[in-house]
């Protein structure tokens, strides 16, 4: 017998029945695995849906840049609509879609701004064009032309020439930290399945529910 034991794996994660898993976020971090392997391209891209201050519903793509137990992380400018409906109302709900893997996850729950160290840490992993471009971008307000855009990275571009770029004060991220995770597994004649989590608040347990599809 060998000194270090086999690491234990539960047998949903392994081939077995998904509907057996426990811990959402142990689910979502197999199937985002995964995606990883089998989507052609952004297995990382979710919908992100936000609402205005009518109530009214937006919903965008934005790509997961970490999760763990505290949630999934995203960046984007504060000052864009998103970032404006985030500041009125901080929830939103989350899809995902795996074509190659006919599943999808969504989540809901309340949002927080990561801090600025996170931020600061994930900036500085972008490429330098990038991070010129959170610059030049005032995302989501009006553009007269494609010019202009081109003009506002050439000044940036030009301003930054030595030295780092930082991160701008108006460009960051938010956590998105569930209440709500369902997972959805198509499954032939549509009789698919559906496991739903749910939890009071973060460090509560999780409470799982199985769905008609
Ligand atoms: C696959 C994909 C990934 C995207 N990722 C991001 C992202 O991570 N952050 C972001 O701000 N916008 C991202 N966008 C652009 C957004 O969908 C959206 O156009 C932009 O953020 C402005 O949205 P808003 O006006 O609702 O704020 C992405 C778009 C696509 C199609």
């Amino acid at each position: 017998m060998s000194d270090t034991a086999p690491i234990e794996h539960p047998a949903w994660l392994t081939g077995g029945d998904f509907t057996e898993a426990d811990e959402p976020l142990r689910l979502f971090a197999a199937w985002f695995a995964e995606a990883r392997r089998t989507e052609a391209v952004n297995p990382d891209a979710m919908a992100l849906a936000t609402v205005d201050r009518d109530g009214l519903p937006n919903a965008r793509m934005v790509l997961l840049k970490a999760f763990d137990d505290q949630g999934f992380v995203f960046y984007t400018n504060l000052d864009s609509v998103k970032g404006r409906e985030l500041a009125d109302a901080p929830k939103a709900a989350l899809t995902f879609y795996w074509k190659s893997l006919q599943r999808q996850v969504r989540a809901r729950g309340s949002v927080e701004p990561v801090s600025k160290e996170e931020a600061d840490a994930y900036f500085a992993t972008r490429s330098r064009m990038a991070r010129i471009g959170a610059w030049a971008s005032k995302q989501s307000a009006a553009l007269e032309s494609r010019l202009a855009f081109e003009k506002a990275v050439a000044v940036h571009a030009a301003k930054f020439a030595i030295g780092d770029v930082p991160r701008p004060p108006n460009w960051s991220g938010y956590r998105v930290v569930p209440q709500e995770i369902e997972f959805w597994q198509e499954r032939p004649f549509r009789l698919h399945d559906r496991i739903a989590f749910t939890r009071s608040t973060v460090g509560a347990p999780w409470r799982k529910t199985r769905l008609y599809p």
